[in-house]
């Protein structure tokens, strides 16, 4: 019986969350549950997250828990940004058992220097960088073949506050799955192919 994978994935703004899960969607034939874009369609988030601030915890979990909920999740799950706070990892235990947690390190200059050439597709939300992993024309997507767009939250003040929510709460995240034994430390401060290459050998797929 092929392995059920329920992983979570953690860092910092920009360590590449997003762009591996990509990948893994992809070798895994799994859903990708991006509790940052789920809650990018609601009215309730946009002002904490404008701000780079946590959006409430009983909204979140309660939004985490009807997407379990759905039968695509069966046979195992990406979550790319969720949990962040302890709390949000005690209440995911009580919905489900994590298998791997894959933890990408990156420092906070690389953050700042990755967030200001972000570009994102508004119809289909491929990521792109203008130097690093540049849309093949222009400041086009891809596949849409429309503009990309700046985040609202990549302001200057917007990172400084995802950044110190990141060290004050999720770093305890990531002790908490070290203390469970399930968590992979990636270096996320290489090019994006040896990112992808790290967490696939560490995952054994
Ligand atoms: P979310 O959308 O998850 O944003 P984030 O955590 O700030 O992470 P980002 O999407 O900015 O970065 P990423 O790590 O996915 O990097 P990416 O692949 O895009 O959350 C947004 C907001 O939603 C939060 O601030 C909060 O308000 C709310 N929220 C979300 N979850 C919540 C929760 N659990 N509880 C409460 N509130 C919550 O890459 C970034 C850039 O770098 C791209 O341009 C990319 O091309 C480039 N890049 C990627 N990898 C590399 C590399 N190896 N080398 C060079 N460039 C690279």
């Amino acid at each position: 019986m092929q392995k059920k994978y329920k992983i979570v994935v953690l860092g910092p703004a920009a360590s590449g969350k997003g762009t591996q899960v990509e990948f893994l969607i992809e070798k895994l034939n799994l859903p990708n549950i991006s509790v940052g874009q789920l809650l990018r369609d609601k009215k309730e988030a946009e002002e904490y997250m404008r701000k780079g601030e946590l959006v409430p915890n009983a909204f979140v979990n309660e939004l985490v828990k009807q997407r379990l909920n759905q039968p695509d999740t069966q046979n195992g799950f990406i979550f790319d940004g969720f949990p962040r706070i302890r709390i949000q990892a005690k209440y995911l235990d009580t919905l489900t058992d994590v298998t791997n947690a894959i933890h990408i390190k990156v420092s906070d200059q690389e953050v700042k220097n990755r967030l200001s050439g972000r570009r994102t597709c508004p119809k289909c939300g491929n990521v792109y960088h203008l130097k690093f992993n540049p849309p093949k024309n222009n400041e086009l997507c891809d596949d849409c073949k429309i503009k990309l767009e700046i985040r609202d939250d990549d302001t200057e003040t917007g990172i400084i506050k995802r950044l110190e929510i990141y060290h004050e709460e999720t770093e305890e995240v990531v002790e908490y799955y070290k203390e469970k034994g399930i968590l992979i430390e990636i270096n996320g401060e290489q090019s994006i192919e040896d990112v992808r290459k790290e967490i696939f050998r560490k995952l054994k797929i």
